[in-house]
């Protein structure tokens, strides 16, 4: 089955084993306090310092990011196979659960992970609980596919609701659908609340929603939502403040934002950068940043070690005062040091790295980098729902 998902300034002083960021500092021996660190080898200073959010702790600075499973019952409900997937990956500092749909229509899959009625909570509770317990800071994904969204057929099959949905981007109707669309997204970040996140992060990237909207080719609206970039980010940033009024003091929210499109007539990167700051204006205490649809080639400098996704990271930091997620194509430890060494980011995601040996983040704490099986980058997992059919994923017993 074919799902997916192409695709869909902080001051650092390194000196002598203790990094300031931001606000604090920390001492390598400091490292103990927290849990998960029995046994820590100091072979990626900074990949494996603590590091503060607000009042969060992250014990290091590697972050699993949102990865759809499709792992979950027919109406979106938390299965085992879950528990186990998120229980084997622990290790990274943050684990941000994958993207869950706020509204069944809302979905890129049957099987996809939902958070759009009450029933979600109980099994969503027990994910976070396996994340704390495994030592992460727990995050969780809200999701709305928009025009890429897929709904059951009267046949049982599945096909883009881009017929209707589409025309919520194309035209000045249903306002009345993206009131519900906002709402849906305050009451899933209750929810989320409820069950114990700690980090909330609306996807606004990859070609869904919130893309579609800042996009200038997708969004043909003559209303409000259209035309100017206020306009076209209207949506995300009412989102925005409806996610963070029900987490207020209870969870962190930020944004996957896509900030550029490869499309030359989509998303500008200066727009999608204005819009990364206004998302820190309006509260943003950290920002995940990947691209819209597509990226860009020109971000990616020749002979460049890092993938795009990273360099538009980087952008981002150029323009905000919070701490950045970035990544793309890390497979080694290695690297994502050296992307800190280099301020590319001040958090590094390892997506299929974790996919293809979810032990990656617990033999780099360990000082074992070696015994990590790779990840081949084959992007089979871009296409199948399976995981167990990564290649890579054969060799781990871990
Ligand atoms: C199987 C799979 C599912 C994904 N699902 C999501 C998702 O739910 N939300 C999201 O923002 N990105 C998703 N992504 C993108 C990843 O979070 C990550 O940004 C991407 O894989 C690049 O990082 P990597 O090279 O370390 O894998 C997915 C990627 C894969 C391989
Ligand atoms: S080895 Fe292939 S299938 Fe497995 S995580 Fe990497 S890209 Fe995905």
């Amino acid at each position: 089955m074919v799902f997916f998902v192409t695709t869909p300034v902080c001051i650092r002083i390194i000196c002598s084993g203790v990094h300031i960021v931001g606000q604090r500092a920390f001492s390598q021996s400091s490292l103990k306090k927290y849990p998960g660190y029995k046994g820590v080898k100091m072979n990626y200073p900074l990949l494996l310092t603590p590091f503060h959010i607000d009042r969060l702790t992250l014990p290091n600075r590697i972050v699993m990011p949102p990865m759809v499973t499709f792992l979950a019952e027919d109406d979106g409900l938390v299965t085992r196979a879950h528990l186990e997937h998120y229980r084997r990956s622990t290790g990274p500092g943050l684990i941000i659960v994958e993207g869950t749909a706020v509204l069944p229509e809302g979905r890129i899959g049957r099987r996809q992970l939902g958070i759009y009625s009450d029933r979600h909570g109980e099994g969503l509770a027990r994910l976070a609980g396996i994340i704390h317990a495994g030592g992460a800071v727990a995050g969780i994904q809200i999701h709305h596919a928009g025009a890429t969204a897929l709904v059951e057929t009267q046949r049982r099959t599945w096909r883009h609701y881009a017929s209707i949905l589409l025309r919520l981007v194309k035209q000045q109707i249903m306002v009345s659908a993206l009131v519900r669309i906002r709402e849906a997204f305050g009451t899933a970040a209750r929810r989320a609340v409820e069950a114990g996140f700690d980090i909330i992060e609306i996807h606004g990237a990859h070609g869904y929603l919130f893309s579609q909207f800042l996009s200038p080719l997708k969004n043909r609206r003559m209303d409000r939502y259209g035309g100017s970039l206020e306009n076209r980010g209207r949506l995300l940033l009412e989102v925005f403040r409806s996610v963070s009024l029900e987490a207020e003091g209870r969870a962190l929210v930020t944004c996957r934002l896509g900030i550029a499109d490869s499309n030359r007539r989509g998303l500008a990167l200066s727009d999608g950068l204005s819009t990364a700051s206004a998302l820190e204006r309006e509260g943003a205490r950290v920002l995940d940043v990947s691209f819209g649809s597509g990226i860009p080639a020109s971000v990616q400098p020749e002979g460049s070690p890092y993938s795009g996704r990273l360099h538009l990271a980087h952008e981002a930091k150029r323009v905000v005062g919070i701490p950045v997620i970035g990544g793309g194509g890390i497979r080694h430890p290695d690297l994502a040091e050296r992307a800190l060494r280099d301020g590319m980011a001040d958090l590094i995601y390892v997506g299929r790295g974790i996919l293809a040996d979810p032990a990656w983040a617990r033999k780099t704490i360990e000082g074992r980098p070696e015994s990590i099986i790779p990840c081949s980058h084959c992007r089979y997992c871009f296409h199948f729902t399976d995981a167990s059919r990564c290649p890579a994923r054969r060799q781990t017993s871990e």
